[in-house]
Protein backbone atom coordinates (compact mmCIF):
# COMPACT_ATOMS: atom_id res chain seq x y z
CA UNK A 1 0.00 0.00 0.00
CA UNK A 2 1.30 3.24 -1.07
CA UNK A 3 0.70 6.25 -0.04
CA UNK A 4 -1.53 8.79 -1.53
CA UNK A 5 -3.07 12.39 -1.37
CA UNK A 6 -6.34 12.35 -0.07
CA UNK A 7 -9.06 15.34 -1.75
CA UNK A 8 -9.64 18.10 0.86
CA UNK A 9 -13.06 17.91 2.39
CA UNK A 10 -14.30 21.02 1.57
CA UNK A 11 -13.72 23.76 -1.24
CA UNK A 12 -10.52 25.31 -0.80
CA UNK A 13 -12.39 28.71 -0.32
CA UNK A 14 -14.91 27.02 2.29
CA UNK A 15 -12.25 28.07 5.44
CA UNK A 16 -12.06 31.65 4.47
CA UNK A 17 -12.02 34.17 6.16
CA UNK A 18 -10.01 31.91 9.08
CA UNK A 19 -7.52 29.99 6.36
CA UNK A 20 -7.53 31.28 2.90
CA UNK A 21 -7.85 29.75 -0.64
CA UNK A 22 -4.11 30.56 -1.03
CA UNK A 23 -2.97 28.73 2.00
CA UNK A 24 -5.09 25.45 1.44
CA UNK A 25 -3.64 25.48 -1.72
CA UNK A 26 -0.25 25.54 -1.03
CA UNK A 27 -0.85 23.12 2.06
CA UNK A 28 -2.39 20.15 0.69
CA UNK A 29 -1.39 20.54 -3.12
CA UNK A 30 2.25 20.78 -2.66
CA UNK A 31 3.70 20.68 1.45
CA UNK A 32 1.21 17.39 1.89
CA UNK A 33 1.44 16.22 -2.09
CA UNK A 34 5.85 16.49 -0.79
CA UNK A 35 5.11 14.36 1.89
CA UNK A 36 3.22 11.88 -0.52
CA UNK A 37 5.68 11.79 -3.14
CA UNK A 38 8.56 11.67 -0.86
CA UNK A 39 7.20 8.88 1.61
CA UNK A 40 6.73 6.76 -1.67
CA UNK A 41 10.32 7.43 -2.87
CA UNK A 42 11.74 6.37 0.55
CA UNK A 43 9.23 2.71 1.30
CA UNK A 44 10.40 1.32 -2.10
CA UNK A 45 12.35 -1.00 -0.69
CA UNK A 46 12.18 -0.45 2.69
CA UNK A 47 11.20 -2.93 5.48
CA UNK A 48 8.03 -1.09 5.96
CA UNK A 49 7.01 -1.49 1.86
CA UNK A 50 3.49 -2.43 1.72
CA UNK A 51 2.73 -1.89 5.55
CA UNK A 52 -0.59 -0.04 6.86
CA UNK A 53 0.80 3.70 7.68
CA UNK A 54 0.55 3.83 11.55
CA UNK A 55 2.99 1.32 11.34
CA UNK A 56 5.33 3.03 8.97
CA UNK A 57 4.86 5.82 11.45
CA UNK A 58 5.51 4.13 15.01
CA UNK A 59 8.62 1.64 13.14
CA UNK A 60 10.16 4.47 10.88
CA UNK A 61 10.40 6.24 14.08
CA UNK A 62 14.33 6.35 15.53
CA UNK A 63 15.12 3.68 12.67
CA UNK A 64 14.93 6.07 9.40
CA UNK A 65 14.84 9.38 9.93
CA UNK A 66 13.49 10.46 6.31
CA UNK A 67 11.64 7.52 5.84
CA UNK A 68 9.72 8.63 9.17
CA UNK A 69 9.37 12.90 8.55
CA UNK A 70 7.32 12.19 5.28
CA UNK A 71 4.72 9.16 6.31
CA UNK A 72 4.66 11.24 10.23
CA UNK A 73 3.80 14.35 7.70
CA UNK A 74 1.17 12.07 5.81
CA UNK A 75 -0.64 10.97 8.99
CA UNK A 76 -0.51 14.18 10.81
CA UNK A 77 -1.92 16.23 7.63
CA UNK A 78 -4.76 13.37 6.64
CA UNK A 79 -5.95 14.22 10.21
CA UNK A 80 -5.36 17.58 10.14
CA UNK A 81 -8.11 18.11 6.90
CA UNK A 82 -10.56 16.34 8.64
CA UNK A 83 -9.93 18.43 12.27
CA UNK A 84 -11.78 21.28 10.43
CA UNK A 85 -14.70 22.04 8.59
CA UNK A 86 -16.36 24.96 6.99
CA UNK A 87 -18.71 26.86 10.59
CA UNK A 88 -16.58 25.07 13.08
CA UNK A 89 -15.82 25.43 16.36
CA UNK A 90 -18.97 25.90 18.58
CA UNK A 91 -20.19 22.75 20.66
CA UNK A 92 -18.49 19.68 20.86
CA UNK A 93 -20.62 16.06 21.41
CA UNK A 94 -21.18 15.17 25.47
CA UNK A 95 -18.91 12.40 25.25
CA UNK A 96 -16.02 14.01 24.32
CA UNK A 97 -16.98 17.54 26.33
CA UNK A 98 -17.41 15.58 29.95
CA UNK A 99 -13.97 13.82 29.62
CA UNK A 100 -12.73 17.42 28.92
CA UNK A 101 -14.27 18.87 31.88
CA UNK A 102 -13.17 15.76 33.98
CA UNK A 103 -9.47 16.31 32.85
CA UNK A 104 -9.08 19.61 32.71
CA UNK A 105 -11.77 21.14 34.81
CA UNK A 106 -13.40 23.20 31.60
CA UNK A 107 -13.46 23.58 28.29
CA UNK A 108 -11.88 26.82 27.91
CA UNK A 109 -8.83 25.66 30.29
CA UNK A 110 -8.39 22.79 27.61
CA UNK A 111 -8.49 25.56 24.40
CA UNK A 112 -6.15 27.60 27.14
CA UNK A 113 -3.70 25.02 28.07
CA UNK A 114 -4.03 23.82 23.81
CA UNK A 115 -3.56 27.31 22.03
CA UNK A 116 -0.44 27.58 24.85
CA UNK A 117 1.14 24.23 23.90
CA UNK A 118 1.14 25.64 20.23
CA UNK A 119 2.11 28.89 20.36
CA UNK A 120 5.31 27.76 22.55
CA UNK A 121 6.29 25.06 20.45
CA UNK A 122 10.07 26.06 19.33
CA UNK A 123 9.93 26.15 15.46
CA UNK A 124 7.75 24.01 13.72
CA UNK A 125 5.71 20.93 15.12
CA UNK A 126 2.17 20.72 16.29
CA UNK A 127 0.22 20.55 19.43
CA UNK A 128 -2.48 17.87 20.19
CA UNK A 129 -4.88 16.61 22.70
CA UNK A 130 -4.31 12.85 23.04
CA UNK A 131 -5.41 10.17 24.73
CA UNK A 132 -2.74 8.54 27.36
CA UNK A 133 -3.96 6.06 29.67
CA UNK A 134 -7.59 7.27 29.89
CA UNK A 135 -7.16 10.35 30.17
CA UNK A 136 -7.04 13.54 27.56
CA UNK A 137 -4.24 15.65 28.13
CA UNK A 138 -2.39 18.33 25.67
CA UNK A 139 0.93 17.90 24.00
CA UNK A 140 3.29 19.45 22.06
CA UNK A 141 5.94 17.76 19.40
CA UNK A 142 7.99 18.84 16.96
CA UNK A 143 8.49 18.36 13.21
CA UNK A 144 6.82 15.74 11.82
CA UNK A 145 6.36 13.90 15.32
CA UNK A 146 2.67 13.02 16.97
CA UNK A 147 1.57 11.14 20.17
CA UNK A 148 1.85 7.99 18.08
CA UNK A 149 5.47 7.85 18.87
CA UNK A 150 4.84 9.25 22.49
CA UNK A 151 2.65 6.08 23.60
CA UNK A 152 -0.61 7.94 23.22
CA UNK A 153 -3.60 7.85 20.75
CA UNK A 154 -3.46 11.74 18.61
CA UNK A 155 -7.82 13.08 18.97
CA UNK A 156 -7.11 16.28 17.59
CA UNK A 157 -4.42 18.28 16.37
CA UNK A 158 -3.09 22.09 14.92
CA UNK A 159 -0.11 22.47 12.49
CA UNK A 160 2.08 25.35 13.62
CA UNK A 161 4.27 24.85 10.74
CA UNK A 162 5.01 28.08 9.16
CA UNK A 163 3.21 26.62 5.97
CA UNK A 164 0.25 26.60 7.87
CA UNK A 165 -0.57 30.23 8.61
CA UNK A 166 2.35 32.04 7.38
CA UNK A 167 -0.08 33.55 4.30
CA UNK A 168 -2.89 34.94 6.44
CA UNK A 169 -1.34 35.62 9.66
CA UNK A 170 2.34 36.50 9.43
CA UNK A 171 3.74 36.09 12.63
CA UNK A 172 0.69 35.67 14.64
CA UNK A 173 0.97 32.20 15.40
CA UNK A 174 -1.07 32.76 18.58
CA UNK A 175 -4.15 34.42 16.47
CA UNK A 176 -4.06 31.59 14.07
CA UNK A 177 -4.44 29.14 17.07
CA UNK A 178 -7.00 30.80 18.39
CA UNK A 179 -9.02 31.39 15.02
CA UNK A 180 -8.26 27.28 14.56
CA UNK A 181 -9.85 26.28 17.36
CA UNK A 182 -12.82 29.01 17.41
CA UNK A 183 -13.70 28.88 13.91
CA UNK A 184 -12.32 25.64 12.68
CA UNK A 185 -12.18 22.37 14.46
CA UNK A 186 -14.66 20.26 13.30
CA UNK A 187 -15.60 18.52 17.51
CA UNK A 188 -17.35 15.67 15.69
CA UNK A 189 -14.21 13.93 14.44
CA UNK A 190 -12.61 14.52 17.10
CA UNK A 191 -14.95 12.88 19.59
CA UNK A 192 -14.81 9.95 16.69
CA UNK A 193 -11.03 9.47 17.27
CA UNK A 194 -11.62 10.45 20.92
CA UNK A 195 -14.02 6.98 21.22
CA UNK A 196 -11.59 4.87 18.51
CA UNK A 197 -8.75 5.86 21.05
CA UNK A 198 -10.59 4.70 24.08
FE1 LIG B 1 1.53 21.22 7.31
Amino acid sequence: MSFSLPDLPYAYDALAPYMSRETLEYHHDKHHLAYVNNGNNLLKGSEWEGKPLEDVVKGSFGKNQGLFNNAGQHYNHIHFWKWMKPGGGGNMPGNLEKQIIADFGSVAKMKEDFIQAGATQFGSGWCWLAVKFGKIEVMKTPNGESPLVHGARPIFGCDVWEHSYYIDYRNRRPDYLKAFVENLVNWDYVAEMYEAAR
